[in-house]
């Protein structure tokens, strides 16, 4: 099975040359990672640029707005984003969801959006330190009721396509830049609950499941050796061309 992985840029880099360079560079790292699919999500004035250097690389955003077109200041629709050739979408990011204050009914729609435009969503769903250190157990109770509320009421009759569009990355909030990775045995336990909530609700036998976390080329491949882990979201280390090669590099190794 490939290994994917998502380069979030977030809002770097600061000029449309550095984004372009940076993505010829992360083009150069796809094509040399044999069974890793790599995605990448700059931000949303680079998505021109940085999608007329990409190849084998797929282009994604790191959000989106669920309406088409109209009365919507500042938003990015769907409609417009499959314009720009974008095949993913990043949803309900943590760092949305918390200086946006981005809810799951936001989430929702944007998931119902994107899928019936045919992209691929990339689900974010992660808990707060307050949830985890009460245990394992409450940070799975939080995130499939994430889940639960983000999948909401999806059409029957795009159901059968969930396999082929629906990622879930989970990312512990914690975790993310600048925290201190999950151990990769929490991570496992926590896929397996993902992907048996999926199973339940939507009878997915194949989910796929990436991890995000403060991922670096130093802690990459022990996560990414565990079958159950399918990738990576990668935030700062996709900033660094050098660094995110060789977390390609080492999923390349990981590819089962
Ligand atoms: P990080 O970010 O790798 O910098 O922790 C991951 C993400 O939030 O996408």
């Amino acid at each position: 099975m490939s290994k994917l992985l998502v380069a979030n840029w977030k809002c770097n880099p600061d000029s449309p040359g550095r984004a372009v360079r940076l993505a010829r560079e992360t083009e150069k790292a796809a094509l040399a990672s044999k069974g890793v699919e790599v995605v990448v999500a700059p931000p949303f004035p680079f998505l021109l640029s940085v999608g007329k250097v990409l190849r084998r690389a797929k282009l994604g955003a790191q959000d989106v707005f669920w309406g088409d077109v109209g009365a919507s200041t500042g938003e990015v629709s769907w409609h417009q984003l499959t314009h720009l050739r974008v095949s993913h979408v990043i949803v309900g990011h943590s760092e949305r969801r918390r200086w946006l204050r981005e809810t799951d009914e936001m989430v929702n729609k944007k998931v119902k959006a994107a899928l019936a435009a045919d992209m691929k969503v990339i689900l974010c769903v992660g808990e707060p330190w307050e949830v985890r250190r009460r245990g394992l157990g409450a940070a799975e109770r939080f995130v499939t009721n994430q889940l639960r509320k983000d999948l909401h009421g999806l059409p029957h009759s795009r159901l059968h396509l969930l396999p082929a569009r629906l990622l879930v990355a989970y990312e512990p909030i914690w975790a993310i830049s600048p925290g201190r990775p999950d151990k990769p045995n929490d991570t496992v336990k926590m896929v397996g609950r993902v992907r048996t909530f999926l199973h339940a609700a939507f009878h997915m036998l194949s989910a796929r499941v990436l991890y995000g976390g403060s991922v670096t080329s130093k802690n990459v491949g022990r996560f990414l050796r565990e079958r159950e882990i399918d990738g990576a979201l990668v935030g700062g280390a996709s900033l660094k061309a050098s660094e995110f090669a060789d977390i390609a590099k080492t999923a390349s190794r990981r590819v089962g």
